[in-house]
């Protein structure tokens, strides 16, 4: 089933979701569908907020689909360790039309709880880190735009209250 992705100006997106502490049939479900959100909506990464899920976890696949074990989910990520620094262009699915350079760490080490209710560790870089990263921001409350600085970010806020006036922002 394909969610309605939450758009920039709902309050859930900038809310700290909550841990997740029952791992059960239902939220296998919704992460399924989370999965075939993300590959609709053409996105390597979807967090809880963002279909209205105020809860820490995250589905990713750098992929596209492509790989199997490129299809992560995360429950109760922890950021356990980053190196170095790159800027690159980023977007976001509840941003849409909307893109520019974000600097993250380069390399990322996250724990987190897969669907058995296993912990794992992984590391990664490139675009599954700045995905990592940018998912866990997501299920903490924070946007990218946060990212720019305050000019910047006024800009885009602005661009997106015309698109919001025009209709183009559902
Ligand atoms: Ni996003």
């Amino acid at each position: 089933m394909i969610l309605p992705i939450v758009k920039y100006g709902d309050p859930v997106l900038q809310k700290e979701g909550e841990e997740v502490n029952n791992i059960d049939g239902n939220l296998a479900e919704f992460i399924q569908n989370m999965f075939e959100t993300m590959y609709e909506a053409k996105g390597c990464g979807l967090a809880g907020p963002q279909v209205a899920l105020s809860k820490k976890l995250f589905v990713m696949d750098v992929s596209s689909g492509k790989e199997t074990k490129d299809r992560i989910v995360c429950i109760n990520p922890q950021i356990v360790e980053t190196k170095g620094a790159i800027v690159s262009e980023e977007g976001c699915l509840s941003f849409p039309g909307i893109y520019f350079e974000v600097e993250r760490p380069e390399i990322v080490t996250v724990s987190a709880i897969d669907l058995d209710g296993k912990e794992f560790t992984f590391e990664v870089d490139g675009l599954a880190a700045r995905c990592v990263l940018h998912e866990t921001d997501h299920i903490n409350g924070k946007v990218f735009i946060e990212y720019l600085n305050p000019l910047k970010r006024d800009l885009i806020k602005r661009k997106i209250k015309k698109k919001i006036k025009l209709g183009d922002w559902e």
